[in-house]
């Protein structure tokens, strides 16, 4: 088996600065003058873009600053919530991400949208450079990109009625001319999801979970994007409304031609539902496969882990099947293990697992890709 794996630097540290603002279409027009500017966006991304790919996201890292001092703040170290993340999203698909809590999901989404700045690494969106881009380039991306947050309690502004929540977006990027044009979209916006225009004078309080997260889900709608963010829309959900706005999700985005990304806790939420499920772990995607192939041929021992958990209908299977536990908690990203991220809490980890940080490794068809970070995984 031939692995391809990178020794640790001293300290395991980010790249430098955030990459510049460049037209990855530019990129690709003159790559073959400029193998510099080409080395700079990131094969990965110039390959995906020229596969026709929404979005391209390259060795991403977010490491947020601890900062101490009372009077005179010092900077003694970073969490390093996103550590180095690549995916790319294909317009109408789904991309699940899927991990425990703190491992830097909601991270990702927010540093796609730009909502909290990278500190490394390239976010190609419809072609253009995100990272570093003027507040023009990242308006435009917002009416193209748009997400629903995690909180269906929180994210909703308790002051503002329904209709002007949902309408927001529209004024926003003036997607309307007239008034009476503003009020019809408004209203078809809540029959999109669901809901009776009627209801648009309500306040958030006065709506259900279910509700709530159907009002978020048309305020993402508003301004007709190609790619909404859906940061674990249905976990704070009753099952049986969970698996009504997962139907929900699926009609419109077939309807629109939507592309997602889909956050969950539980891989079980997103496996009928996405096209590629991507697995993370301490900030990192340790295994990223098309279609059912993660589910049905799972490489790395944290996804054996967590399908392990997950239950199956069948009460013979249920009882037949063996159990992965894994021992201890996630451990700090301010601190994360030398080599493996995932070594603490792996099965079958190796002293090299300590010396050797693993490189996604690529298995599977041009249509059918699976990537895995993992010395030890044989394919
Ligand atoms: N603004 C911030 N400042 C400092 N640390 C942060 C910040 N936002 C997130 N973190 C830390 O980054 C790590 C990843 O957080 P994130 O919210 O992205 O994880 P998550 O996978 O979405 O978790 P959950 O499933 O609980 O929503 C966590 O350790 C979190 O405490
Ligand atoms: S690299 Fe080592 S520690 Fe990491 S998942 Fe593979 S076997 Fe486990
Ligand atoms: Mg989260």
């Amino acid at each position: 088996m031939a692995i391809q794996n990178v020794r640790l630097d001293s300290d395991g540290d980010s790249p430098s600065a955030a990459a510049k603002s460049t037209s990855l279409a530019t990129a690709v027009a003159t790559a073959p003058d400029r193998l510099g500017a080409l080395a700079s966006v990131g094969e990965l991304a110039v390959a995906n873009l020229a596969a026709g790919a929404l979005l391209s996201v390259q060795d991403l890292h977010v490491h947020f600053p601890i900062n101490r001092g009372f009077i005179v703040q010092r900077t003694v170290g970073h969490i390093r919530a996103v550590n180095g993340v690549s995916f790319h999203v294909n317009p109408g698909e789904t991309l699940g991400i899927v991990g425990e809590s703190g491992s830097g999901k909601t991270t990702v989404v927010r540093a796609v949208i730009q909502l909290e700045r990278p500190t490394s690494g390239s976010v190609f969106f419809q072609g253009e450079q995100l990272v570093g881009a003027p507040s023009e380039v990242l308006r435009d991306a917002r009416r193209d990109m748009s997400m629903v947050f995690q909180d269906p309690y929180g994210s909703l502004n308790p002051r503002m009625r329904a209709g002007n929540i949902v309408g927001e977006p529209l004024k926003a990027h003036r997607v309307f001319e007239t008034d009476d044009e503003y009020r019809e979209r408004v209203g078809e916006l809540f029959q999109m999801v669901g809901l009776h225009p009627g209801v648009a004078s309500r306040y958030p309080h006065q709506f259900s979970g279910g509700q709530r997260q159907r009002i978020a889900i048309a305020r993402a709608l508003a301004a007709n994007p190609q790619l909404v963010l859906l940061d674990e829309p249905v976990s704070a959900l009753d099952v049986s409304i969970q698996a009504q706005v997962i139907n929900l999700l699926e009609d419109l985005q077939d309807e629109h031609d939507l592309a997602f990304i889909f956050v969950a806790h539980d891989l079980s939420v997103v496996r009928h539902t996405a096209h590629r499920t991507a697995v993370m772990y301490l900030g990192k995607i340790v295994e990223m496969a098309d279609g059912d192939e993660i589910y049905e041929n799972p490489l790395h021992p944290y996804t054996q882990a967590l399908l392990s958990a997950a239950p199956m209908p069948d009460p013979v299977t249920e009882r037949k099947r063996e159990r992965i536990v894994l021992t201890g908690d996630i451990p700090s990203p301010a601190n994360p293990p030398s080599g493996c991220v995932f070594r603490t809490r792996c099965p079958i980890a190796i002293s090299d697992c300590a010396e050797i940080v693993p490189r996604m490794r690529s298995t599977g068809s041009l249509t059918k890709r699976h990537e895995v970070a993992c010395i030890r995984a044989e394919f």
